[in-house]
């Protein structure tokens, strides 16, 4: 992996700068030392130190129930409503007027709303799902495009007690069927459409195709925002403003059990259909507010902008979850990084005065491409501390992330962490860490991970192993949707008593860990993992195809790009208009994220005498004809395919 030949000889290291260290909430080495060691030497005392300073409607009487692990029960007893945490605990006080999301649509028209306001706005949401049937523990579908109303509809579902379910908006309408017959889904809240690249893309129709014959879905809420045509099934189908205005603006929050269903959150695993995570309220809530405080060291005039988009984990607990908990002014864009020009990050940082900025290694190797001219157009003054997440950012990203965007003042968080993790937990802080390009460098407040091999045994220093969590901490997920077995069986049963992430890392002599990628079939594309399963059972679906394997291969832009295998029926030709073809149906089946970068035709794919597909061949195959350019034929899979037979 080039990855790791990058960090082994990584030896820069860029102290907080001592301006920033400190103003900083945590300045110098020994806080973070004492602050770590109380995390772990007396976790309740800790955490329920912390978990007080959330808005309780009821106190929790427990810190940690662990006893019938590893399904975990944090903050027991406790009541509290996480629109209530993000929302009236502002309201009531100092910050009612403040800005809470200052919005920005790709055409460039804006809107702000205060914390009155979005409380307002939530509750008007909430009423209107309440008018149409939606109860507490219901499961609600959220296809939405970057518009307030996204944040909206979340928060408007916690307030009442259902659960959301997001989808991102550019995944296609078989990928969100699914999850809403996964997750029990009985209402959809999406849009007419939005803006992006200068075009319309319209949500509705994938909605329409996703929802047919579907009786368990009552409702679809459709927010008006790009005003293009769309169909409309009577009865089922209903206006945002329609509703919205014949609704109070009042309404009470649902008082929650700590443990109670705050949302699904897909992901993707090595095998079958993609996992719904479920986080709850309590924990998750915590893991939010604290995580977005320290490692974004965040302070009441901050302006902070996190570019991920809501239907992501990043999105839930770093625009919504996080931000809002603490009072702070977030920035939301609709758009398209480029679009209308390759300025546009950087426009809005000068436009709004962006203090915070948190993106992915996708998006900053992409703006390296494009040119350091492009940021130097902007006044990028208002930043002081820039976060990456996705994805380990390889040296040279991050070099340029620190000279052309922080002008050698800001420091870099790369933040590790999962759907699963709910909030940061690798992670510098910045006041006090001092960094290197490449590393996550040390675990947060209670969190205690280690490198292990394949027994369970710890590794030494610089020795790559597994990453595993040795503790249980608030925001873990709480299970797989509808399958305790998975759940079990995936994190849990390699390592008993332990967390196993499914990444490979090191850990170096002062104790900062470099994540190296997944170690099983899940490919991560610009920061977002697919399962390789999906792609090759949409491939299979196609009438040409009978059997395919898909792997990752690293890609300069992003991360890692998919490499089809591909075998065709007999009598099929398998030229480029086929290959054209498949690409097109994965993005039409799966979503645009997860189209193959390449296809390649093979009559036999490398087998094992069981028949399970030989991936890391395949994965050595990709990465090896990226090197060398296109000198692949047929030939050439079979024979290591029949090679690899007589081996078995
Ligand atoms: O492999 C790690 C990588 O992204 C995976 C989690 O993906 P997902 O659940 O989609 O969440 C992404 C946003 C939190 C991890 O298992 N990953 C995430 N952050 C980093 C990372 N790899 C290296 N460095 C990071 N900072």
């Amino acid at each position: 992996m080039s990855q790791i030949e990058n960090v082994l000889h990584e030896n820069r290291h860029f102290p907080p700068p001592r301006d920033f260290a400190a103003k900083a909430r945590l300045g110098r080495e020994e806080d973070y030392q004492r602050m770590y060691k109380a995390s772990l030497e007396k976790p309740d005392e800790f955490w329920g130190r912390i978990g007080r300073e959330l808005p309780w409607m009821q106190p929790f009487t427990k810190v940690l129930d662990w006893s019938n692990a590893p399904f975990a029960k944090w903050f027991v007893g406790g009541k509290l409503n996480a629109s209530a945490v993000c929302l009236d605990q502002h309201v009531l006080g100092p910050r009612a007027h403040k800005r809470a999301i200052v919005w920005e649509g790709e055409p460039g028209d804006t809107r702000t709303l205060t914390y009155a306001e979005l409380h307002m706005e939530v509750c008007r949401f909430a009423n209107v799902l309440k008018a149409r049937g939606v109860k507490k523990g219901d499961r609600i579908a959220i296809y939405m495009p970057m518009i307030p109303e996204a944040a909206i509809a979340m928060l408007a579902c916690a307030r009442i007690g259902a659960a959301h379910s997001v989808v991102f908006g550019g995944f296609a309408a078989h990928a969100l069927r699914e999850r809403i017959l996964d997750g029990g889904c009985t209402a959809v809240i999406t849009a007419d459409g939005s803006f992006r690249r200068g075009a319309v893309q319209a949500l509705k129709p994938q909605v329409d195709e996703a929802v047919q014959g579907l009786a368990q879905v009552h409702t679809v809420l459709v927010v008006q925002r790009a005003k293009n045509p769309v169909d409309w099934v009577k009865g089922r189908d209903v206006w945002y403003h329609d509703l919205g205005s014949q609704v109070s603006v009042e309404c009470a929050p649902e008082a929650m059990d700590s443990e109670d269903l705050l949302f699904l959150l897909y992901t993707s695993g090595s095998t079958g259909k993609p996992k719904g995570i479920v986080h709850t309220t309590g924990g998750y809530m915590v893991g939010a507010y604290l995580t977005t405080q320290y490692v974004f060291d965040l302070r009441d005039e901050d302006v902070f902008w996190c570019t991920a988009d809501v239907g992501w984990v990043t999105g839930h607990t770093y625009i919504v979850y996080g931000p809002l908990a603490n009072g702070a002014t977030l920035v939301m864009y609709e758009g398209a990084p480029n679009a209308p020009h390759q300025g546009r990050f950087w426009e809005l940082i000068d436009k709004h005065r962006v203090s915070v900025f948190y993106t992915a290694p996708t998006a900053i190797r992409t703006f390296m491409r494009w040119g350091d001219d492009v940021p130097a157009r902007y006044d990028l003054s208002s930043l002081r501390l820039l976060g990456s997440v996705g994805e380990p950012i390889n040296p040279e990203a991050w070099m340029w992330y620190h000279r052309t965007i922080g002008r050698e003042r800001c420091p870099i968080v790369d933040t590790w962490w999962q759907t699963e993790t709910g909030s940061i937990l690798i992670t510098p802080l910045p006041g006090v860490t001092s960094t290197q390009p490449g590393s996550a460098t040390r675990p947060f407040f209670g969190i205690e991970p280690a490198i292990v091999d394949e027994h369970g045994t710890e590794l030494g220093p610089n020795q790559g192993g597994y990453l595993v969590l040795k503790r249980p901490w608030p925001s873990m997920l709480r299970g797989i949707w509808g399958n305790e077995e998975r759940f079990k069986e995936g994190y849990w049963k390699k390592y008993p008593g332990w967390y196993f992430t499914g990444d490979g890392a090191r850990k170096d002599e002062k104790g900062f860990y470099w994540i190296l990628g997944r170690v099983d079939d899940v490919i991560n594309v610009s920061g977002h993992r697919l399962s390789t399963m999906e792609v090759e059972s949409a491939l299979v679906a196609h009438a040409q195809v009978v059997e395919a394997a898909v792997v990752g291969r690293p890609d300069a832009m992003t991360g890692q790009a998919i490499c089809a295998f591909v075998t065709v029926g007999k009598g099929e030709t398998p030229d480029d208009a086929l290959r054209e073809a498949l690409k097109e149906h994965v993005a039409h089946e799966i979503g645009k994220l997860a189209r193959p970068a390449e296809i390649r035709f093979t009559d036999a794919l490398p087998k094992t005498r069981s028949g399970k597909i030989m991936r890391r061949l395949l994965r050595d195959i990709a990465a090896g004809v990226e090197t060398v350019g296109d000198t692949s034929t047929l030939e050439d899979y079979t024979i290591l395919a029949r090679l690899r037979h007589d081996e078995d």
